[in-house]
């Protein structure tokens, strides 16, 4: 199963990143979006991240632009009929999803592997909804998405063992590390790591400490890179706020009851970097704001 041609559906955060990194690893990619603003902003979102890279001197200017080169932008979903994988990175709907993936299997050649980045969603219900269940797989990648180094491979008791393999080895290909998991709410790492942000967002409103110092107690005592403020801003309130929905609706578990903190500030529309205001951009909620 040769992965030459590929497809990125949803060109936001982490779909643009998804597109730089297979571009960086030599293949050619098509990345769609719904209309012709929504494209221009995953061309920015390329453009920004690849300028960063030739700035800190990773990439010479002759890189950045073969990468580049390599991704085609469109907004014809019809485009990706002779693509070998699509990878899909739309808004976390399953109702979206499922109707993007019955049109997916229309449109595309019948090898073609139908991949989803979904990070909590059930990846067996969107197989379902295709006429090749065992060719659609889960290919989670973390944000930002070039630079973690590892994906989780979601296989579901319909996915072929061929095409969960030729998926391990393309990750490998791209340079990072694959680790495959079950379609359990959460599958592993946001099984794990949502409930701690959470739970960083229930001490901060019960007043136990403050923002700065829940982030510097994760930060130097526990040797993590971010805080779980300064996380929850760069993945989006609203991401982790859906996660914990799922991962409670899944397990009954009321240590995953999403925060009410969270709760207010998605509501507010106070979304995390993406947003310019989240726990830190903007006007930072202190624990005596929230009770
Ligand atoms: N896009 C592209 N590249 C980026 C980037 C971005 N948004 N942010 C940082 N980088 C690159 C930099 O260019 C730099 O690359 P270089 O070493 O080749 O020059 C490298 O990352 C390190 O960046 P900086 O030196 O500027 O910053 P830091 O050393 O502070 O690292 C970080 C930034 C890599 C984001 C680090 O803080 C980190 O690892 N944070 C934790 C991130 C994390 O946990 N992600 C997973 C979230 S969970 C998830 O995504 C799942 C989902 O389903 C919710």
């Amino acid at each position: 199963m040769a992965f030459e041609r590929v497809g990125v559906v949803g060109l936001g955060t982490m779909g643009a990143g998804i597109a730089e990194v297979f571009a960086r690893a030599g293949l050619r990619v098509l990345g769609v979006e719904a209309d012709a603003e929504a494209l221009a902003r995953g061309r920015s979102l390329l453009e920004k991240s690849t300028a960063r890279a030739l700035d800190k001197g990773r990439l010479t200017a002759q890189e950045r632009e073969a990468i580049l080169g390599r991704v085609t932008l469109t907004t014809s979903r019809e485009d990706l009929r002779e693509a070998d994988l699509v990878v899909e990175a739309i808004p976390e709907h399953l109702e979206l999803k499922l109707r993007l993936f019955a049109d997916l299997d229309r449109i595309c050649k019948p090898e073609t592997v139908l991949a989803t980045n979904t990070s909590s969603l059930p990846v067996t219900a969107i197989a379902a909804a295709t006429g090749r269940p065992g060719r659609v797989v889960g290919l989670h990648f973390f944000n930002p998405a070039p630079v973690m180094r590892l994906v989780e491979v979601v296989r579901t008791v319909l996915s072929d063992p061929g095409v969960v393999g030729a998926v391990e080895g393309l990750a490998e290909r791209l340079g990072k590390t694959a680790v495959t998991v079950g379609d359990r709410a959460g599958f592993v790492a946001n099984r794990l790591l949502l409930p701690y942000l959470n739970h960083a967002a229930v001490l901060l409103e019960l007043g136990v400490a403050t923002r700065d110092g829940i982030d510097a107690v994760m930060r130097q005592g526990a040797g993590l890179p971010m805080g779980p403020f300064e996380l929850l801003d760069l993945i989006g309130l609203d991401t982790a706020y859906e996660i914990m929905e799922v991962l409670y609706d899944e397990t009954r578990d009321r240590r995953h009851a999403p925060s009410p903190l969270l709760r207010e500030l998605v509501t507010a529309g106070r979304l995390g970097r993406k947003s310019q205001g989240g726990f830190y951009t903007g006007e930072p909620p202190q624990p005596q704001d929230a009770r």
